[in-house]
C-alpha cells in the first residue's frame, strides 16, 4: 500500500475551519514538507504509531519526547487506570501526590521539595517566580534560542506580546562566558536567575554540550553574584539520568524543572527546589484546576520503576548509538556527510553544507513516507521500546530515503 494521507488531510481541512492554524504550535504542518507527514494519529503501540489513514511509522518524535517506554505501556497504563478508578479529579490531592513529591525530592540530586503542574511551561514559569521571590531581583538570563515554554516571558513567538513581557529576560550565547559576564556587569545586583538546559538543544541548529566548564563556571558566577540556577530538564530529563541530568553534566542547580517523559506521556510537570529556596517557593501563589490529577502521578511512579528496573537510560543510549552509526554509514554510502549531535537517545541530525536545510527536509520527508517518522527541525527521541530490529529497519528506510534525496538534488518545496 502506498503512503496516502487523504483522511489526515480531510481532518486538517475541518480543523482549519474551527481551530486557529488548524493545528497550532510545533505540531502543525508549517515545519515539515507538505504532503509527506500525517497530521492526525489513530493509535500507538511500543515504538510505533498509526495515522488515521492506516500508515504505520517507527516513531522518532514520541509525543515530542514524552513517551519514553513506548506507547500503551501496560504497567504505566494500569497504574494510571487503577488510580483513576477511584475518581478522576478531586478538589484535594490524593496520597499519590505526597508519595511522588517524597520520591522525587529524594531522587533528584540536591532537591528537597516538589510542586506539580501540568505542562513544562507552568513549571519553568513558577521556577522563575520562585527565583525572583528568593532574591528580590528582576532579571532572568536565558541562552539565545533555548526554549523554556510558550508563556509570554519565554515564547519564541511575537504576536500578542508586550515589550514589558520580556523586558527583564536577557539572552546570553551558549558556551560564551563573555556574554554572561557582560550581562552580569550590566545588571549586577538585579539578576534573579539563569535558566539553563543540561545542554543546548535549539530547534534549528546543532545540539551543543557545555564546553570548557561553561555550565560549572556559570554556577560559580551565580553563587558569587547571588543569583539562582534553574535547570530546565524538561526535554533531556530521564533520558540522561533518573537523578536529574545535572548529575551527568556535572552542575548544581537550585531549581529543577521536569516534565515530558516522567510519566510516559501522562500530563505532568514538576518544579523541584533546594532547601534554601523552600521559603520563597511557599511565598509564591500558584495553582491549576487540574494540577492535583492523580492518574499521571501514579503513572510517574510506574514509569520510574520500569526505567530503573530495566536500566532504561543505558538501553536508550545503546539504541540511539545504533541509529547514529547506521545513519552515518548510510550517508557515507551515498556520498553525504551528516552531523549528529546531542545525547544518542536524543539525536539532532543535519547535513553538512545544507544551509537552507532543504536536503534535511527532503530526507526526513522521504523517510517518513517510507515509515520512519523523522522531524527535520527538532532533535529526535528514542524509547526503551525501540528494539534492535526496529532500528535496523529504520536504517534500511533511511538508506532508501537517502537515495531518493540525493537523486532529487537540492530544491525548495513548492
Ligand atoms: C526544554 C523545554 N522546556 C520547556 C518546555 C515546555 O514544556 P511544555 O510544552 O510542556 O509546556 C519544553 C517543551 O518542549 C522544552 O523542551
Amino acid at each position: 500500500m502506498g503512503h496516502r494521507l487523504a483522511a489526515s488531510d480531510a481532518l486538517f481541512a475541518r480543523a482549519a475551519q474551527v481551530v486557529p492554524r488548524g493545528i497550532y504550535g510545533t505540531r502543525g504542518p508549517l515545519l515539515v514538507v507538505p504532503g509527506s507527514y500525517p497530521l492526525f494519529v489513530r493509535n500507538g503501540r511500543g515504538a510505533r504509531f498509526w495515522d488515521v489513514d492506516g500508515n504505520e511509522y517507527i516513531d522518532y518524535m514520541c509525543g515530542f519526547g514524552s513517551i519514553i517506554l513506548g506507547y500503551a505501556d501496560a504497567e504505566v497504563d494500569a497504574a494510571s487506570r487503577e488510580a483513576e478508578a477511584s475518581g478522576f479529579s478531586f478538589s484535594q490531592p490524593t496520597e499519590h501526590f505526597v508519595a511522588l513529591a517524597e520520591r522525587l525530592s529524594q531522587q533528584i540530586d540536591g532537591m528537597a521539595w516538589a510542586l506539580f503542574t501540568k505542562n513544562g511551561s507552568d513549571a519553568t514559569t513558577y521556577a522563575v517566580q520562585v527565583a525572583r521571590a528568593a532574591t528580590g531581583r528582576r532579571k532572568v538570563l536565558c541562552a539565545r534560542d533555548a526554549y523554556h515554554g510558550s508563556y509570554p516571558w519565554s515564547t519564541p513567538g511575537d504576536a500578542g506580546l508586550l515589550p514589558e513581557d520580556t523586558a527583564h529576560i536577557h539572552d546570553f550565547v551558549w558556551n560564551h562566558l563573555g556574554s554572561v559576564q557582560r550581562l552580569i556587569e550590566q545588571h549586577r545586583g538585579d539578576i534573579a536567575a539563569a535558566v539553563v538546559t543540561p545542554y543546548h538543544h535549539p530547534a534549528f541548529d546543532d545540539s551543543e554540550l557545555s564546553a570548557n566548564g561553561f555550565l560549572q563556571e556559570l554556577c560559580r558566577l551565580a553563587r558569587a553574584e547571588g543569583f539562582l540556577i534553574v535547570s530546565d530538564d524538561i526535554r533531556v530529563g530521564f533520558r540522561a539520568s533518573l537523578r536529574g541530568a545535572h548529575t551527568v553534566f556535572d552542575y548544581q542547580p537550585d531549581l529543577v524543572c521536569l516534565s515530558k517523559a516522567i510519566a510516559n506521556g501522562y500530563p505532568l510537570a514538576v518544579c523541584l527546589g533546594s532547601e534554601e529556596v523552600r521559603r520563597a517557593a511557599s511565598s509564591v501563589f500558584t495553582t491549576g484546576t487540574f494540577w492535583m490529577h492523580h492518574g499521571p502521578m501514579a503513572a510517574a511512579h510506574a514509569c520510574m520503576d520500569r526505567l530503573a528496573a530495566s536500566d532504561g537510560v543505558a538501553q536508550m543510549a545503546a539504541r540511539g548509538q545504533q541509529l547514529i552509526d547506521g545513519l552515518q554509514q548510510v550517508a557515507t554510502r551515498h556520498g553525504q556527510r551528516l552531523t549528529i549531535t546531542g545525547l544518542p537517545a536524543m539525536p539532532k541530525v543535519r547535513f553538512v553544507a545544507d544551509r537552507d536545510m532543504f536536503r534535511l527536509q527532503a530526507f526526513c520527508a522521504a523517510a517518513t513516507r517510507r515509515g520512519a517518522y523523522f522531524h527535520p527541525h527538532h532533535n529526535w527521541f528514542v524509547t526503551t521500546a525501540h528494539s534492535e530490529e526496529d532500528v535496523q529497519r529504520t536504517v534500511e528506510i533511511a538508506d532508501a530515503a537517502m537515495a531518493e534525496t540525493v537523486a532529487a538534488g537540492d530544491r525548495p518545496f513548492a
